[in-house]
């Protein structure tokens, strides 16, 4: 009896939409965001589909879970309202929404969400879709929510074989992104929401949300930027932008502003994955820069290609047990005083970083005279510090070794020698690639060397205070209620860089 009609719960006064056709649309009727937002909150009825709950909303449309009446199978309902911008607007979508389901139910392949049906209203337009009982990448796509190397991997294999088939059958997506993967049981991706009217957001050149902001400009290959006509390279871009975000926990280019983000997608390259991560396999670095190719000859022709290549990586893949290994290097660390002060994400994000060197009794870490920015943090074992052939001190779990080169604004030439005096776990922090991460990473980890640097400091001051003249006794105090002044001379020192 509800057929093609959007019915809320309860119908308090003059409500948006019955059977069909809208009663009232006066402005305080549309316009009145309170009120709307009720209605939705007890949407219960959207066509013939039955309103079980709420999945998800994106920029234009809210996703609802539904039962059909001609089966007890669940699926998911997305619905679009064409509220205030009302006029032009809808009627473009309108019109492009039409197109898309029609594209959409054209599809078929086991990685792509099965569409049944779109319909279009005046004043809303609904599409009927495979629900997918999983979770969007979206949910991985931080530092300390990665999914281990070898899922990573087979998941973007499939989505390139549903993009090449897809292309097949003449239709590109334009908008991937983590929230339109969708991976079921047995790590199996969805792409969802093929097509046109869904993306309306990203299309730059024609829709003024994206001047207003609504949509990110992340996931966009160059040419789509530019507004030129696409073809299906640009999913295989946007693909490449996800995978990138999968492996590291940040996107290949990150920028303040819309402006200057977009000036780096279309002028400048990313950074190698495994500069960010060392601990990736190096020909995935291959991979992502044909994936994220600005220049489209050079980029992949077609899925095939990009999963072909994917799966000469995965042959490589050692299946160990990455989670559980990284997990165990998590708590490690979470236990160091020196990190005490980090977020759980930022430790994440040190572990992606950072190496870990089991090195043997005698062997030199670091050398003095030498240029070199090796620095890190000793997690088991002793080393001894020395310049010029004598001992400065002993170091031992917990403590930082070679930060001074690493903070010194201009030189890393080292003025000390570290050298390991039993079997010792160095976890070793790639400067280069911390000069990339967060700058939250970067700015708590000076800070903490700072930190360190000065106690040690402190500490070498008062030996070399102790070996100093006596200090002159003051009469006067600047400072109120004190009436002595501390300890005095002893020898001009500065640290040296390690
Ligand atoms: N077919 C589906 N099955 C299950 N959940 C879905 C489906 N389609 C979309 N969703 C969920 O609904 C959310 C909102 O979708 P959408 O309106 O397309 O916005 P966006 O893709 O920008 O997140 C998605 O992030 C996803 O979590
Ligand atoms: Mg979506």
């Amino acid at each position: 009896m509800y057929v093609g009609t959007l019915v809320p719960i309860s119908r308090p006064g003059p409500h948006l939409i019955a059977d069909g056709k809208p009663v009232t649309c006066g402005p305080a009727a549309c316009y009145d965001d309170t009120r709307e937002s009720t209605l939705l909150r007890r949407m219960e009825q959207i066509g013939k589909y039955r309103v079980i709950r709420e999945i998800g909303k994106g920029a234009t449309a809210t996703v609802y879970l539904c039962v059909s009446p001609d089966s007890d199978r669940p699926l998911a309902v997305k619905l679009i309202r064409f509220g205030k911008d009302c006029a032009a607007m809808s009627r473009r979508l309108r019109k492009l929404f039409g197109n898309e389901q029609m594209v959409a139910r054209r599809l078929k392949h086991p990685n792509i969400a099965k569409v049944y049906e779109g319909v279009v209203k005046d004043e809303y337009a609904y599409l009927a879709m495979e629900f997918i009982d999983g979770f969007t990448l979206e949910n991985h796509t931080r530092i300390d929510k990665l999914l281990p190397l070898h899922r990573v991997i087979g998941i973007i294999f499939k989505c390139c074989m549903a993009l090449d088939s897809a292309y097949r059958q003449g239709i590109i997506h334009r908008d991937i992104k983590p929230a339109n993967i969708l991976v079921a049981a047995n790590d199996e991706p969805k792409l969802v929401d093929f097509g046109l009217a869904l993306n309306l957001n990203k299309n730059m050149d024609r829709d003024s949300t994206f001047i207003m902001g609504v949509g990110s400009p992340s996931y966009m290959s160059p040419e789509q930027i530019k507004g030129y006509a696409l073809n299906q390279k640009t999913d295989l871009y946007s693909l490449g932008v996800v995978m990138f975000q999968l492996l590291t926990g940040r996107l290949p280019f990150r920028a303040k502003n819309q402006a200057t983000l977009i000036y780096r997608i279309i002028n400048t390259d990313a950074p190698d994955v495994t500069s960010l991560n060392p601990s990736l396999p190096e020909g995935l670095n291959a991979i992502l820069r044909k994936a994220l190719e600005k220049d489209l000859y050079s980029r992949y022709r077609n899925g095939a290609e990009f999963a072909k290549d994917l799966a000469a990586v995965r042959y490589q893949i050692v299946q160990d047990d990455e989670t559980v290994q990284d997990n165990r290097h998590f708590e490690i660390l979470r236990k160091l005083d020196f990190f005490i002060d980090f977020e759980n994400v930022e430790l994440w994000e040190v572990l992606r970083i950072a190496v870990w060197r089991e090195i043997a009794p005698r062997v030199t870490i670091i050398r003095e005279g030498e240029a070199s920015r090796v620095f890190g943090v000793l997690i088991e074992g002793y080393v001894e510090i020395s310049i010029t052939g004598r001992t400065l001190c002993r170091l031992g779990k917990g403590e930082v070794i070679g930060e001074v080169a690493y903070l010194h604004p201009t030189s890393d030439d080292r003025s000390a020698s570290v050298v390991t005096l039993e079997n010792s776990l160095f976890l070793e922090i790639n400067a280069a690639a911390l000069a990339l991460a967060s700058e939250e990473l970067q700015e708590r980890m000076r800070t903490a060397l700072l930190g360190r640097m000065i106690d040690r400091m402190r500490t070498v001051n008062g030996i070399a205070a102790s070996l100093g003249a006596p200090a002159v006794e003051s009469t006067k105090s600047l400072m109120a209620g004190s009436t002595r002044s501390g300890p005095g001379s002893g020898i001009d020192l500065e640290l040296s860089p390690m």
